[in-house]
């Protein structure tokens, strides 16, 4: 049986002060011990919201971090550092990192190696366009999206990593994929992996679905049999959130 994720990507939003105000008001809302919740929060909000988070069951992850161990990199996180911070969980390949970024799948597979060898869990994200769905490729693009991703990673590894499916066309939109839309991909993804290693390893990775999950659609969402939990953009930043961690 796979344990239930739900994880907020705060994104760019809440300054060091907003973000330690927004841990305090949403901890006492979020302690569902039957599901593993995290706070993905921006790099500078990541020390104080630790603390704030401290004696509760709530992980706190980035939202980002370099592929190099240390030095002449100015302006990127480390992952030593965020472990040093204590970070447990970290984004990787987010669709506005791989658009707005020019983050290729090369890239984010060093990101996920130099995160697993830190012992930080990577949530892998993946996700079509409007115009690949329209056009009918979305399996075969996240097929080889998952591919690149898992590139020369064992399967003793990939359990220790996370998926979440997010179609881009649903995130920040308000236009969330149908539940059959997102199981179908998720099933599919849950296929990849049983292709790429076996169907033991498949079983256990939990695939999130992720693009306008909020407190009416996260229950039927995540009673699909392949969907594992979300990651959520808009609604973490709200009391909300708590709605959709005890859905
Ligand atoms: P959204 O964002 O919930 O605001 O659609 C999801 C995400 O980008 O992770």
């Amino acid at each position: 049986m796979r344990r239930k994720v739900i994880a907020g990507n705060w994104k760019m939003n809440m300054t060091p002060s907003e973000a330690v105000k927004l841990a305090n008001d949403l901890k006492g809302n979020v302690a569902n011990d039957n599901v593993d919740v995290i706070f993905c929060v921006p790099a500078i909000d990541i020390v104080p919201v630790v603390e704030a988070v401290k004696g509760t069951n709530i992980k706190i992850g980035a939202e980002n971090m370099y592929i190099e161990e240390k030095g002449a990199y100015t302006g990127e996180i480390s992952a030593n550092m965020l472990v040093d911070a204590g970070v447990s969980h970290v984004i990787i390949g987010h669709s506005e990192r791989r658009q707005l970024f020019n983050e290729s799948d090369e890239f984010l597979n060093k990101k996920i190696k130099k995160a697993i060898e830190h012992k930080l869990i990577p949530i892998v994200c993946c996700g079509e366009t409007l115009e690949q769905r329209e056009e009918g490729i979305t399996l075969t693009f996240i097929k080889d999206q998952i591919k690149a991703a898992y590139e020369g990673i064992s399967s003793e590894d990939a359990l220790n990593t996370i998926i979440a499916y997010e179609p881009i066309w649903a995130i920040g939109t308000g236009k969330v994929a149908t539940t059959e839309q997102a199981e179908e991909v998720c099933a599919s993804i849950r296929k990849n992996l049983e292709e790429i290693y076996d169907a033991k390893t498949a079983e256990e990775i939990r695939i999130l679905y992720g693009g306008s999950v909020n407190a009416s659609n996260a229950a039927e969402l995540f009673a699909q049999n392949n969907i594992d939990g979300g990651l959520v953009g808009g609604a973490s930043l709200k009391p909300e959130f708590a709605n959709i961690v005890n859905y």
